[in-house]
């Protein structure tokens, strides 16, 4: 499978470092090889000299972007998670990425900062932290990103099955499916008792029918999804 670039991105507390590394997990479970970048590791190491001026804050980006881009040509599915905050940054990544999908973790301020993992909003509110984002520096919504999650609405789980249905429906993750040599002789074979229609929907049906028999562990609900994850996809009409 090609590579690409997840780019979260959202205000301080929105939910983004959750997501991508759930996302990067989900991935990994499915064989696809993914790597996340979070903005709070980068800026420890690879962006350590800088601050949070607008000019730091875009080359911190314009580093991110160039490590993500570098994996995502290696095959490897990047995943950042900073806030980058200004849209022209974020921008200029996409056009050097090419292969860029842009997730909006979208939440109110008001209950980011009643979430205030590490405190930094109420320093800002006391005035103690001058440029923070949200509250005494601007975040500039995206205005049509691939995907838009609201934290405030959805649950981490909801959220993910959001941007990894957007991901699959988009055809990114296509190729990720495990990929099974068949052996010359078991398509002969399989030829034979099918005939000439596309050998791959022939053998989806043949598993589907596997987990959806009436005794099997598989739940209705469960079945259910699987049946319209299946169908989403275009495997079934
Ligand atoms: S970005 O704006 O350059 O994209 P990035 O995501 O790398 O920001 O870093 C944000 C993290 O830095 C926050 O999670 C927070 O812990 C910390 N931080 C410290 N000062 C600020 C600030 N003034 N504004 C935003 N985040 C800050």
């Amino acid at each position: 499978m090609s590579g690409f670039v997840v780019w979260f991105t959202g205000l301080p507390c929105a939910g983004k470092s959750t997501l991508a590394g759930r996302l990067g997990q989900a991935l990994r479970e499915c064989g696809v090889g993914a790597e996340v970048l979070d903005g709070d590791e980068v800026r420890g190491t690879l962006t350590r000299d800088l601050g949070f001026s607008r000019e730091d804050r875009d080359e911190n980006i314009r580093r991110i972007a160039w490590v993500a881009k570098v994996l995502a040509r290696n095959g490897t599915v990047a995943i950042t998670a900073a806030i980058s905050p200004y849209r022209a940054a974020r921008d200029q990544a996409r056009r050097e990425i090419g292969r860029f999908v842009e997730v909006y973790v979208k939440c109110p301020v008001e209950t980011c900062m009643q979430r205030d993992v590490k405190g930094l909003y109420a320093r800002a509110l006391r005035g103690e932290l001058p440029c923070f984002t949200g509250v005494s520096d601007p975040y500039e919504e995206p205005v049509h990103p691939e995907v838009t999650v609201e934290t405030d609405r959805q649950t981490p789980d909801e959220s993910l099955e959001t941007i990894l249905t957007y991901l699959e429906r988009a055809g990114w993750l296509r190729s990720g499916a495990v990929a099974v040599h068949l052996p010359a002789y078991v398509v002969a074979h399989l030829r034979r008792a099918w005939g000439d229609g596309p050998l791959e929907s022939q053998i989806v049906e043949v598993l589907l029918r596997h987990v959806t028999v009436a005794d099997d562990p598989v739940g209705a609900e469960e079945r259910e999804a699987i049946i319209g994850r299946l169908r989403g996809l275009g495997y079934l009409e």
